[in-house]
């Protein structure tokens, strides 16, 4: 059976005293489930903090980007070196914020993606289309091209240890959640692409589904045969949403 990833994105979100007070609940309410993982990904002032609250426990933590870069003259930039001194188990890359806010290219995001692995991070390589695209009929073929650059640049061995996200930017922050069978179809359709390359590793990759994840429709989205367990923007910041979530995945 494949293992299951549930990852909170705080995204922009937090105070040290609201982080104490969200992860003194997950600690005390989230059960560590056989085959599930569950994660939070936290803006970068927060990681000390997050790691002295975290560790020991079963809940790992990571960030939301980090340079290509492993060091230099890079102003304002983060490397993989320093997120694991902290402790950081995972790291988004490619979310689709970074690439529509930032500029983020699809070899940028391989170029990250690969960083990360030199530095023995898991990436969480974010995939999506957006509501124009998915109504021109173009969805497989940018997601495809998005998850084809990195598999390009990293090999396919390189998703051995790295999970995939497939979050419809229409579906982020809007409420609007991609049905459990639009889902399924393009999860299915990211798997068919990795087992062109190796059929075990496409068998054992998680694909995580974000966009609206909530307690009311994580199950029915978890259930579906290629659906390994979700990436979560703004229930993962509610203790209870972000707790139910994660038992859905179990
Ligand atoms: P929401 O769950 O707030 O829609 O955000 C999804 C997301 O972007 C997670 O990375």
């Amino acid at each position: 059976m494949r293992r299951r990833l549930v990852a909170g994105n705080w995204k922009m979100h937090g105070s040290l005293a609201a982080n104490e007070a969200l992860l003194a609940a997950l600690k005390s309410r989230l059960r560590q489930v056989d085959g599930v993982d569950c994660a939070v990904c936290v803006p970068f002032p927060y990681l000390n903090q997050v790691a002295g609250l975290l560790s020991g426990t079963h809940i790992a933590w990571g960030a939301q980007t980090l340079s290509e870069h492993d060091a230099g003259a890079h102003t304002g930039e983060v490397s993989g070196a320093m997120l694991r001194e902290f402790g950081c188990r995972y790291v988004i890359v490619g979310h689709s914020e970074r690439r529509s806010l930032h500029g983020e290219t699809d070899q940028q995001v391989a170029a990250k993606f690969m960083a990360a692995q030199r530095w023995g991070l898991v990436p969480i390589l974010c995939v999506g289309e957006t509501l124009e695209q998915r109504e021109r009929g173009d969805t497989q073929e940018v997601v495809g091209r998005q998850f084809e650059a990195v598999l390009n640049a990293a090999g396919i061995a390189g998703f051995a240890s790295a999970a995939l996200a497939y979050e419809p930017v229409w579906a982020i922050g809007t409420g609007r959640t991609a049905t459990p069978a639009q889902a399924q179809e393009m999860h299915e359709f990211l798997r068919a692409l990795a087992a062109k390359r190796d059929r075990g590793i496409a068998q054992e990759l998680a694909i995580l589904y974000g966009g609206s994840v909530k307690p009311g429709n994580a199950k029915e989205l978890f259930t579906r045969a290629d659906v390994d367990g979700g990436l979560i923007g703004g229930a993962s910041l509610v203790a209870d949403d972000f707790v139910a979530i994660c038992e859905a995945a179990s």
